[in-house]
């Protein structure tokens, strides 16, 4: 919301609702190559009912973005409200320098996604699709496997605030033209080769 004596020039159309909600914290896991990747994600939403389906967006700066764009499937995990130290773990760190699953305990899902032992819930499925959304890519994944986990609750994006993100969200080849045409791409081939 812009305060008083702020001038809407130096307020972004968006920022007054980043401000106000807030989302739950996932970890989104991938593999592909006998590499597995794994980062902190709080833009993720169920996209479809029937078939049920999620939505997850990954940053194309990100170590997972390069491992989940080669792979078959995801993995994702919903941290529960205390699970700060999983989120600085996949949040904070990237898997371009550091080795985080030998920081976890996990197995190997039904796509070779990890499944991570310590969550509040988990679901794996294969991706569907894949494409540009901006800086970051949207990955329309299926719901085949998944049951709760040991925690409860939900840890948000406004709890993990307090971490820095291993990379930074953003740079500047943002695609806006690339974005529109990959997304066209993808509804054609939902509609020519039915998925899921
Ligand atoms: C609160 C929070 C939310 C985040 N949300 C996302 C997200 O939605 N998508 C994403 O790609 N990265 C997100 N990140 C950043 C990545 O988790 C972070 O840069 C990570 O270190 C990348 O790891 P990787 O290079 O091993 O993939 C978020 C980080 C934090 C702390």
């Amino acid at each position: 919301m812009r305060t008083e004596g702020s001038s809407p020039a130096e307020e972004s159309p968006v920022d007054a609702m980043v401000a106000e909600v807030d989302y739950p914290l996932f970890v989104v896991t991938t593999a592909a190559d006998d590499e597995v990747s794994g980062c902190v994600a709080g833009f993720v939403t169920q996209c479809s009912i029937e078939p049920p389906r999620f939505l997850v967006c990954i940053s194309k700066q990100n170590h997972s973005y390069l491992v989940a764009e080669k792979a078959a499937g995801l993995a994702l995990h919903l941290l529960g409200a205390e699970q700060l130290e999983m989120a600085s773990l996949f949040g904070e760190l990237s898997g371009d320098v550091a080795d985080k699953f030998s920081q976890c305990e996990w197995r190997a899902g039904v796509t070779g996604a990890p499944v991570l032992t310590d969550c509040a819930a988990w679901i794996e499925g294969r991706i569907l699709h894949h494409f540009s959304v901006g800086d970051h890519a949207a990955f329309i994944m299926t719901t085949d496997h998944g049951e709760s986990g040991p925690r409860s609750g939900q840890l948000t994006v406004k709890a993990g605030a307090v971490l820095e993100a291993g990379h930074p969200a953003t740079d500047a080849a943002t695609e806006e033209t690339t974005s529109r045409q990959t997304i066209g791409d993808a509804a054609h081939r939902e509609s020519g080769s039915g998925g899921a």
